[in-house]
């Protein structure tokens, strides 16, 4: 299939500069008519080709004259014209069929409302356009529908007219005054309920903000009218950024591809990360709806007044707004908890991502299907890749060259290049080396050795970095930040002197610049040997090995004045002891757990002055994800054995202390959502998980029958899905009645089935796909249950193939619907390469049985063929 490549390059030959767009919306045959002025930009006798997909096309006129057949080319992508004057009008008008979309890509109908999705390639879909992010045009938009059935009618930009029509219809006219990309545009048309609120700016003009949802949800929108209040407020506070149309819609629907999309004045979310209560939503649902809310919102800077010039630019736009969204939580809540949260993540889908056949750069340089690198590479690590940025050149001087970005380029369609352009100017701080970054592809790692001189009171400490990637070669080293405190036996951390002979600047805060392959820093006036906190906060993406032992991580996590870091020690000392555990069941060997591991936990969980929040991040286990990435060989019955058998073990020690504190923590709150409550419930929680490894689940159905929020709710049954006792299926069933019309709230019941390790799960599993609350069509309940599943280790590596070839089967039949949705999954088929031979024979002919299907989609195709290779 074609690959398009970044150095194939070529500006437009047209330049679009007003697109007037009508809509008569019906259900299987809506009418699109498009009015465009162009211009030519290239040569004389430039070909215009029109991107369009799946349309209908009806007729085409050039300047008020119609086109005859033979004037045009029409082909299965697009539309080609020869022989157009420098400047002129073409109106084409074409049909599509909504109802039949179930690609959820271009204008399709969620339940009773027509809305768009056109990123990044939708809008081929709706009509013939040239679809590619550097042509910018000002759009306009009247929609038409019926009045009874969609009495409210949105698009981009500014309200400029609406009325009747006569046989019940009625229209609206939307005009967006700045020039956009038609990945922007957006419409919506439905019978929604409405909530209703303003936002003053910092000069003073008074913008109306609309959250639209179905009706019988509007309570529901509260927490998402508020978090669009804080973010407007934040980007003035923090980046200068003020809101730029005199409204502000959002519209929450139940079928969408992603979270959400910042289409100029007019965000579609999927309800996902809109509709939130105490009784339906858990706190880091509301955590979620505050970050999306956020991350749309400041895109209409980081995206869409200033937008990429190539889709190989995508991160230009989301790793900068990622890191901005990060921010803004950071700065509502605590930033060191979110910190943590944002790392975790990036560990567990980018450095997995990164590891695997499909590891990218965070600016590819050739793709097959652009939608498949939507991916945790382009927006985690981007949002990194800033941040890296931010450390090495700081706050104020970040800001000047965010402010810098925004002079320069405003209005126009920019590349990577461009943003690290206004960074350096602004900073003065040279980033050319630093640029690997958006090049090489593969999670560095970096080796510590260090030597101590008691007589010179000297400090050695030797980096070695390997960059290597699975998909790339001939890499280099990078140029990135390292933060790193030097801790003397108490605990007090030595303040940093470089030896004066050393040419390596030492920012503020203990932030080395590393650049070489291999590099020493001699930190001078060290009385005794000290131990060292690497890579604080995470200054930088990478993998760090020391020769540490249990002995050394246990003191970090006790005495790390770096908060991250002492969560990281408590993730780095589990790990060890999970390994070692892991070694001993491939080798049937007697299984012990060590008495330093048990008493750095206890410590923690008796330390009653640490952040609740921190205490429970660090109290919990590494993940499977996580745990997988470490084995060469998978075998993932033993570390599910290893990880629950060191579950069993600290309950066994530490039960009653465990016991105590849940209890203690367990009285019945009122619901609120701060911070610290939300610690509390965390903590409580955690705890609770390992009260689960207990025989008796008295306290466990207790929690669940006296819950007064979902986040109680949902953890006690999660709990009891794994359980073998009478209560469960009370809980479950119980759940199920309680909330069986809502869909939001069965998408976390089909999950917590999915991810069962009980046996029956493959059965129950099954079983759910024809219940009437699941719908294949439906991408949220498809991630639900099915890509649930899919990442439920134990069972979709199954040892007889059964998991590999039911979720094979699934890739097929979702790829007839919605192939992004398809391809997302065949997504987890990743770990091939690491599977023993026994199951690589088994994977191996369901991923052929993949790609030997006739009309198989880009973009499972791209992901398939990359695994196999
Ligand atoms: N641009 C959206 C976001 O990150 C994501 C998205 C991509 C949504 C493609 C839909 C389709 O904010
Ligand atoms: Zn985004």
């Amino acid at each position: 299939m074609e690959k398009i490549y970044l150095k194939d390059y070529e500006k437009p030959a047209y330049e679009v500069k007003t697109i007037d767009l009508e809509f008569e919306l019906h259900d299987t045959n809506t009418l699109v008519k498009s009015s465009m002025r162009l211009s030519r930009k290239g040569k004389e006798n430039e070909v215009l080709f029109l991107n369009g997909e799946e349309l209908e096309l009806i007729s085409i006129f050039l300047d008020g004259r119609e086109l005859h057949e033979s004037e045009y080319e029409l082909s299965e992508s697009g539309l080609s014209l020869h022989q157009l004057p420098k400047e002129f009008t073409l109106e084409i008008h074409n049909a599509i069929n909504p109802e039949a979309n179930t690609a959820l890509d271009g204008l399709y109908k969620s339940g009773g409302i027509f809305c768009t999705q056109n990123e990044p390639e939708g809008f081929r879909r709706i009509t013939y356009f040239m679809d590619r992010p550097d042509v910018m045009a000002v759009y306009s938009t009247k929609v038409i529908a019926d009045k009874k059935a969609y009495p409210v009618l949105l698009s981009n930009g500014n309200l400029f007219e609406k009325g009747d029509m006569d046989d019940g219809k009625h229209y609206a006219i939307w005009k967006d005054p700045f020039p956009k990309p038609s990945y922007l545009y957006a419409l919506v048309a439905g019978d929604l309920g409405c909530v209703n609120d303003s936002f003053r700016t910092m000069s003073k003009n008074e913008i109306e903000l609309n959250i639209y949802c179905d009706k019988g949800n509007e309570a529901q929108c509260t927490h998402a009218m508020d978090s669009l209040k804080a973010s407007m407020k934040w980007d003035e506070e923090r980046f200068g950024r003020e809101y730029d149309l005199e409204i502000y819609n959002i519209v929450a629907v139940d079928s969408f591809n992603m979270g959400a999309m910042e289409n100029k004045g007019l965000n579609v979310f999927n309800s996902h990360y809109v509709l939130a209560d105490a009784d339906t939503a858990t706190d880091t649902n509301f955590m979620g709806i505050e970050s999306v809310i956020g991350h749309e919102y400041f895109h209409n800077w980081t995206g869409n007044r200033i937008t990429c010039r190539d889709w190989f630019q995508l991160t230009l736009k989301e790793g900068l707004t990622v890191f901005r969204d990060q921010e803004f939580s950071s700065d509502m809540n605590t930033r060191s908890v979110q910190r943590i949260s944002d790392v975790k993540s990036l560990q567990e889908r980018q450095f997995v991502e990164d590891a695997s056949p499909t590891s990218h750069p965070i600016k590819p340089d050739a793709y097959i299907q652009i939608n498949n690198f939507y991916t945790a590479t382009i927006y985690e690590k981007g949002a990194e890749v800033i941040r890296m940025i931010h450390t090495l050149i700081g706050e104020a001087n970040f800001r000047a060259g965010m402010d810098l970005y925004f002079k320069t380029f405003d209005g126009q369609a920019v590349r990577t290049e461009d943003f690290i352009w206004s960074m350096q100017e602004a900073s003065g701080f040279n980033l050319e080396h630093f640029k690997l970054w958006y090049s090489q592809s593969g999670t560095p790692e970096v080796n510590i050795q260090t030597a101590f001189d008691k007589d010179t009171r000297r400090f050695s400490v030797t980096l070695t970095q390997s960059y290597l990637s699975p998909t790339q070669i001939g890499q280099q080293p990078y140029l990135f930040p390292f933060k790193l405190g030097l801790l003397n036996k108490n605990g007090q951390e030595n303040s940093l002197k470089l030896a004066s002979n050393e040419n390596q600047p030492l920012l503020d805060k203990g932030v080395l610049i590393i650049s070489k392959e291999e590099e020493t820093f001699i930190f001078t006036d060290i009385e005794e040997e000290p131990i060292m906190s690497l890579n604080q906060n995470f200054s930088a993406p990478v993998k760090v090995h020391t020769s540490y032992a249990l002995e050394e991580y246990a003191f970090l996590m006790e005495h790390d004045k770096d908060e991250f870091n002492r969560f990281e020690a408590s993730q780095t000392i589990a790990s060890m002891v999970l390994h070692k555990l892991i070694d001993t069941i491939e080798a049937n060997g007697p299984l012990t757990l060590s008495d330093v591991y048990v008493n750095a936990f206890s410590k923690v969980l008796l330390d009653m002055k640490m952040d609740m929040s921190l205490k429970a991040d660090s109290l919990t286990l590494p993940s499977i994800a996580i745990l997988m990435q470490e084995r060469k060989v998978l075998d993932v019955e033993a570390i599910y054995m290893a990880r629950n058998f060191l579950k069993r073990e600290i309950i066994r020690s530490l039960g009653a202390d465990i016991q105590a504190q849940y209890t203690s923590l367990n009285h019945s709150y009122e619901y609120t959502l701060d911070s610290a409550s939300m610690a509390r419930r965390k903590l409580k929680n955690t705890l609770l998980s390992y009260l689960g490894a207990l025989k008796d689940e008295t306290v466990i159905l207790n929690q669940y029958r006296n819950a007064n929020n979902m986040t109680d709710r949902l953890s006690a049954l999660s709990i009891l899905a794994n359980s073998r006792e009478e209560g469960k299926l009370e809980a479950l069933n119980d759940f199920y009645e309680r909330y069986k019309d809502n869909t939001l709230v069965m998408n976390k019941y089909l999950a917590v089935i999915a991810s069962s390790e009980l046996k029956e799960t493959p059965m129950n599993v099954k079983k759910l796909l024809e219940d009437e609350v699941f719908d294949i069509k439906v991408p949220n309940l498809v991630r639900s249950l099915i890509g649930t599943f899919a990442r439920n280790a134990l069972h979709f590596h199954a040892v007889d193939g059964s998991g590999y070839s039911f979720i094979a089967d699934k890739v097929l039949e979702l790829d007839k619907i919605n192939p992004q949705i398809a391809s997302g999954l065949a997504g987890v088929f990743k770990d091939y390469g690491r599977l023993n031979e026994k199951a690589k024979v088994l994977m191996k002919s369901e991923l052929e049985k993949i790609l030997s299907t006739k009309e198989l989609s880009k973009n499972v195709y791209e992901i398939v063929s990359k695994i196999l290779a």
